[in-house]
């Protein structure tokens, strides 16, 4: 077999999951990485036994054996490098958010219409959970009726301290929102995923609980604790928190709060959706399992179970029952449904697909937007006004 061979831009934080996850499908060939901190892709490389290591973007994007690049880097570099991987006619698979503002985002789909065999994929990993999949086929089969109500929350705590430091408290960096594009779309991904209905009406509370950090004179690690005891105070202008009514398309209602500053909780995704007949939840931290409410009989606890998941669900779980999956296979299962759809010769636009498309990046962009607007204007924000 003929593997596809890939490269890595960007191998802070996310870029080593990466690596780790193209490692761990067959049909692929880690060939190159490349970092603006050289020493930084040079370790990786030696560590992870990588072939080629470049200095810069260009070079990387520039190797003639390399079909598909993943862009790791900081979302202010989304749109500048996405464009040149489509433009060198190579796949893209980009992390989240799409862009620094729906703007960027717009701009990378009409890129994109000029390249219409690119396959342009997006990291929003948690919905390749094999338990999501599943709740995602049960609930279009009507097995907890028409869904009424969504809610959850994703909940971290490692920006807490006015000491926390990272490029994603600055716009220049992360754009027109901080935690609900950071977090609070991988919550909406799952949301309209699982429902297969879209949010269209927002009303936010958006908070900068610190208005003033404590910025290091060199650059922290992405969840990394701040040592440097050498800072400037810096005005803060990106949110801590948002808590937001939601209004679907499908007529159900919901709620969620995004934080990154709440004491103990680390990558605390909590969803639940409630329909006429039942309701599904599920949490992040314990993703092999799922509950699911009954007014009329005893709930349910569900254990992952590949023997009697959906069929549309079980190309997703490899584990026997009782032998947890998480995190990264999640992230396994979305690499492979990209890289699947690519070697199937499948179009984008016209094939459906499981991972999230440019398109839905695009979308969430404009529903982070409406809700930094919403939490300015202090009122209801329809998506048609972003
Ligand atoms: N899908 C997920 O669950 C998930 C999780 C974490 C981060 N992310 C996303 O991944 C992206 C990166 O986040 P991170 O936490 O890994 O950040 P990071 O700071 O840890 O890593 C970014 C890397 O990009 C490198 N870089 C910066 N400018 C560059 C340039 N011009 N050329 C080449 N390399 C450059 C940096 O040196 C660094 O090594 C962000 O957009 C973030 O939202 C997604």
């Amino acid at each position: 077999m003929n593997k596809i061979k890939v490269g890595i831009i960007g191998t802070g934080y996310i870029g080593d999951s990466h690596i780790e996850t193209i490692r761990r499908l067959g049909k692929l060939e880690l060939t190159a990485v490349a970092d603006v901190h050289y020493d930084l892709a040079k370790t990786k490389a030696e560590f992870f036994g990588v072939e080629k290591c470049y200095k810069s973007v260009d070079e990387l994007i520039a190797d003639k054996d390399i079909q598909v690049v993943h862009n790791c880097t900081p979302t202010n570099l989304h749109l500048e490098i996405n464009e040149k991987i489509i433009r060198a006619g190579k796949h893209v698979f980009s992390e989240k958010p799409l862009g620094k503002t729906s703007a960027e985002s717009a701009k990378m789909l009409e890129i994109l219409k000029d390249y219409p065999d690119t396959v342009a994929g997006l990291n929003f990993c948690y919905r390749m959970n094999g338990l999501i999949q599943d709740a995602k086929n049960r609930i279009a089969a009507g097995e907890i009726g028409q869904p009424y109500l969504v809610h959850g929350s994703y909940l971290q705590d490692w920006l807490l301290y006015e000491t926390d430091y990272n490029w994603r408290i600055e716009p220049e960096y992360t754009g027109v929102s901080r935690c609900v594009g950071d977090i609070g779309s991988h919550w909406m991904d799952l949301a309209q995923i699982m429902t297969g209905a879209k949010i269209v009406e927002v009303c936010a509370n958006t908070v900068i609980a610190l208005p003033v950090r404590k910025k290091p004179t060199t650059q922290v690690e992405t969840f990394a604790v701040n040592t440097n005891q050498d800072y400037e105070e810096v005005k803060v202008e990106t949110e801590d928190y948002a808590g937001v009514l939601l209004k679907f398309d499908n007529g159900a209602s919901g709620i969620f709060q995004c934080s990154e500053i709440s004491a103990g909780r680390k990558c605390f995704i909590d969803i639940e959706i409630d329909g006429s007949a039942a309701s599904f939840q599920w949490n992040q931290q314990i993703s092999d399992q799922m509950w699911k409410g009954h007014r009329d009989r005893n709930n349910e606890q569900i254990m992952r179970n590949p023997n009697i998941m959906t069929a549309q669900a079980k190309k997703y779980t490899h584990l026997a029952a009782g032998h947890p999956e998480g995190w990264n296979d999640a992230f396994k299962n979305n690499l492979d449904a990209y890289y699947g759809f690519i070697m199937e010769g499948k179009k984008m636009g016209k094939d459906p697909c499981d991972f999230a498309t440019f398109k839905e990046g695009h979308y969430l962009m404009r529903l982070t937007e409406a809700i930094i607007k919403s939490g300015k204007e202090r009122r209801w924000i329809s998506l048609d006004e972003v």
